[in-house]
């Protein structure tokens, strides 16, 4: 089984060389593994928390998305999206906001730190704090359970918002009585690198000390590492390596072999001017190809934008399905599914651990429905129809056959159930034969547990 690796990027700045080696560098290598399956987006909702610059907000969407492209990221392989093209997630935050502890959320860092600020200069607690910084942890746990991500590569400053993610899935949980949301564990890669400034201090937009990656092209490049703070040793005397953030940033980039030479050459008494040049020549050789494409993206953002469409497409096909679910969980059913109402609250209960229909009305006004298992998986969506009792009679329907009484016809890409040689519902797509199969065995044992129960 694939493990889903989930991470956002806060689309308020450019990146520079530390969000590089920290963080896309990292991701973009993890992507690549067959066991994973990636979900990167751009956190643009919470840059709002962070900004109101509308120009800088929209520049950084472009900007991160093209940085992410030009180095590597597969969008075919990756489902990569923003945030903000996923309705789901603002209406799963809140479903959770409803379960989530006040005074859990008192206890954030970062609106803890807002409010001892305030309180250090004799202001009112929350003076100046909105409720967007406050409700940060639990929009941030909607990104992650609304695509039931197991795995979510994060800085350590991030590990409380996992922390809280997974407290507020496992309350949804237990309320609902039924395992509705993975809990997901935070990655703390160790051997990544923070890659330190021009100051020696960790590489931080706060502590202005940054490199570019691109912006500026090679010119800054260059003139940015020429800035990197160095000791005085002169020229022809011997350079302390394991004290040097020249060299750290040279090893961030170079193989073990290129490092140890490196080494030497700073200990046989390399003038720093002359080391610049070389760290300088060996980040270009990485970052040239990676900016001619970056250029490239900048210069034409409705690629980007097509890109990003078709991962938001991705990325519903998940979540869609899945609020779907939790909408008929939490009672915002549609008045034509009217079992609920006459059933008795055990059989409610009952019925929980069974397969079930969600219908619902499409954007034309027609009538359709879903059947979910009874773990919450989308199973098969039915055609629409323009009268409702057509939809009802075709759940009833479905309710008798057991798999063995259906036409299933297997595609490529999923699976289509027939009756009287009429297509009337299908799987979702499946990325794989292997998916499509396993997915199948679950529709077939929904469609018995189904007539079992009738
Ligand atoms: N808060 C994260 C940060 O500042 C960004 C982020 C938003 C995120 N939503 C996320 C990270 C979901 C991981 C998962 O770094």
């Amino acid at each position: 089984m694939q493990t889903r690796v989930l991470t956002g990027i806060t689309t308020t700045g450019t990146p520079h060389l530390g969000n590089y080696v920290g963080a896309i560098r990292p991701a973009v290598e993890a992507s690549r593994r067959a066991d994973v399956d990636a979900f990167y987006f751009m956190a643009d909702y919470h840059a709002l928390i962070k900004s109101d610059d509308a120009a800088r907000i929209e520049r950084s969407r472009l900007e991160i998305a093209a940085t992410w492209l030009a180095a590597g990221l597969d969008p075919q392989r990756v489902t990569f999206y923003r945030q903000s093209d996923i309705p789901e997630i603002p209406e799963l935050t809140w479903f959770l906001t409803c379960v989530a502890a006040k005074g859990m959320l008192n206890r954030a860092h970062a609106y803890k730190a807002a409010v001892d600020r305030n309180t250090e200069t004799g202001e009112d607690a929350d003076a100046g704090i909105t409720a967007g910084l406050y409700m940060y942890p639990v929009l941030m746990a909607a990104d992650i359970l609304a695509f039931d991500a197991h795995k979510v590569p994060v800085g350590r400053d991030q590990i409380q918002h996992i922390e809280m993610a997974r407290d507020l899935g496992q309350r949804f949980n237990h309320i609902h009585g039924h395992e509705f949301f993975v809990l997901p564990e935070a990655l703390i890669e160790e051997q990544v690198a923070t890659l330190p400034g021009l100051d020696g201090r960790k590489m931080s937009k706060s502590y202005d000390n940054t490199i570019p990656l691109f912006a500026g092209g090679k010119k800054q490049l260059r003139e940015a590492i020429m800035r990197i703070v160095t000791d005085s040793r002169l020229p022809g005397e011997p350079k302390d390596p394991d004290n040097s953030a020249l060299f750290t940033i040279f090893r961030a980039f170079a193989s073990e072999t290129e490092t140890a030479v490196f080494r030497q050459t700073l200990l046989d008494g390399l003038g720093w001017g002359d080391a610049k040049q070389v760290l300088y020549e060996r980040i270009e050789t990485d970052v040239a190809p990676m900016r001619e494409r970056y250029e490239a993206f900048m210069a034409d953002p409705a690629a980007i934008e097509t890109i990003l469409q078709q991962g938001a497409q991705k990325a519903r096909a998940i979540a869609t399905p899945k609020i779907a679910a939790l909408r008929d969980a939490l009672g915002l059913r549609s008045a034509n599914t009217s079992a609920a109402i006459t059933a008795s609250p055990k059989t409610v209960a009952k019925q929980d651990k069974m397969p079930r229909f969600a219908s619902f009305r499409d954007a034309d006004g027609n009538f359709r429905f879903r059947l979910f298992s009874a773990e919450g998986e989308e199973l098969l969506l039915s055609i629409s129809f323009a009268d409702p009792k057509a939809a009802g009679a075709l759940q009833k329907h479905l309710k008798t056959l057991g798999a063995a009484g259906t036409v299933l016809q297997i595609k490529p890409q999923g699976v289509t159930l027939e009756l009287d040689g009429k297509q009337v519902a299908s799987t979702p797509d499946y990325r794989d034969e292997q998916s499509r199969d396993e997915a199948l065995l679950r529709l077939r044992e929904a469609l018995d547990q189904l007539a079992a129960q009738d």
